[in-house]
């Protein structure tokens, strides 16, 4: 899975280094990310997390501060798995290398696949994750891409596989599922992409149009992902927002989906500085290939009933 190859990546080179001890990600950071970097602070490793702007662009003069000679490893997501945003890899690749060319860079590109065009080499990126379901793939079969020369050592034990890094038969059915669908995605890319678009934006205008009081959490046009739509919707809780929505057929998530099973607002939304009310407030829609105009119509039809009938009932709202 995308969690497994973060962990891998993370955890595993940590076990491999030598002598580097600080390890640099981002603030907006998947948890799969977070979690097994702030772990490695019980083994004696520097964690540094590097923030973000309003829209959440890394801070790159920050970052450039950061990277020293005890640098390990800065990982950054290629885009942000719930407000969208698309980094900079070069960019970021360019002012670690320039710092310490022996850092090694990894990017969560799990958002990112069939999203954004990526070329790793290129960009200068060591490893990369990769997560199945998020082409439409079987759950829980994932990658990890690592450059030819990258050490790491396996965080499970046991009899391993060829690559010698994980353990375990590998799940064949769905790694086969995987590959076709990385098929279909790269043969339609350039039509996914613009249709997921198109879609995004329709989305995004209709409910600017249709509700007032909301807010775009993450970047507009090229610099967010194209299936990406976060909005916060003031004076409406985001959880009563999705079961007012789901009676209605519209499948959505607060906040992150993967932090969703928490009442605290997100540390994705805190990051880019949304006032606690606001990130409580905030939902979350993927458009997909699969969608069409009459889908996003549907939603643009009931979500200001749905929002309507919320803020009726919020003790927030002032008549
Ligand atoms: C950016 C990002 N990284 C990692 C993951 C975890 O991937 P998986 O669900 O395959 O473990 C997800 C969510 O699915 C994600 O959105």
């Amino acid at each position: 899975s995308g969690t497994e190859a973060n962990n891998l990546a993370i955890m595993g080179l940590a076990k491999a280094s030598r002598g580097r001890r600080k390890i640099i990600v981002s603030q907006i950071e998947h948890l799969s990310v977070k979690f097994p970097a702030e772990r490695l602070q019980e083994h004696g490793f520097k964690l540094v997390e590097i923030p973000v702007d309003e829209e959440g662009f890394i801070d790159l003069d920050h970052l450039a501060d950061q990277v020293d000679d005890n640098t390990l490893m800065v990982s950054i997501a290629a885009v942000n798995h719930e407000i969208g945003v698309i980094q900079d890899l070069r960019a970021i690749a360019e002012v670690v290398k320039d710092k310490s060319p022996e850092a090694i860079i990894h990017t969560d590109a799990c958002d990112a696949l069939g999203r954004i065009p990526l070329d790793l080499e290129h960009a200068g990126i060591d490893m990369a994750s990769f997560s199945g379901h998020k082409i439409f793939a079987p759950k829980g079969v994932g990658a990890l891409y690592v450059r030819e020369g990258v050490k790491l050592e396996p965080i499970l034990h046991g009899q391993l596989s060829s690559q010698r890094l994980w353990p375990g038969a590998e799940n064949i059915p769905a790694i086969a599922g995987f590959t076709r669908a990385l098929e279909i995605f790269g043969k339609n890319f350039d039509e996914y992409r613009s249709r997921m678009r198109r879609l995004r934006d329709m989305l995004i205008d209709g409910i600017f149009e249709r509700v007032d009081d909301v807010v775009l959490n993450g970047p507009r046009g090229d610099r967010r992902a194209p299936d990406n739509v976060n909005m916060s919707f003031l004076y409406c809780e985001g959880e009563a927002l999705t079961v007012e929505l789901s009676l209605r057929g519209v499948y959505v998530s607060s906040g992150s989906a993967c932090t969703s099973r928490t009442l605290e607002p997100s540390h994705v939304l805190l990051a880019i500085r949304r006032p606690y009310e606001v990130a409580h407030g905030s939902i979350l829609m993927k458009v997909s290939p699969m969608h069409d105009e009459k889908d996003i119509e549907y939603v643009l039809e009931q979500m200001p009933e749905a929002v309507k009938r919320l803020r009726a009932i919020s003790p927030k709202v002032v008549m």
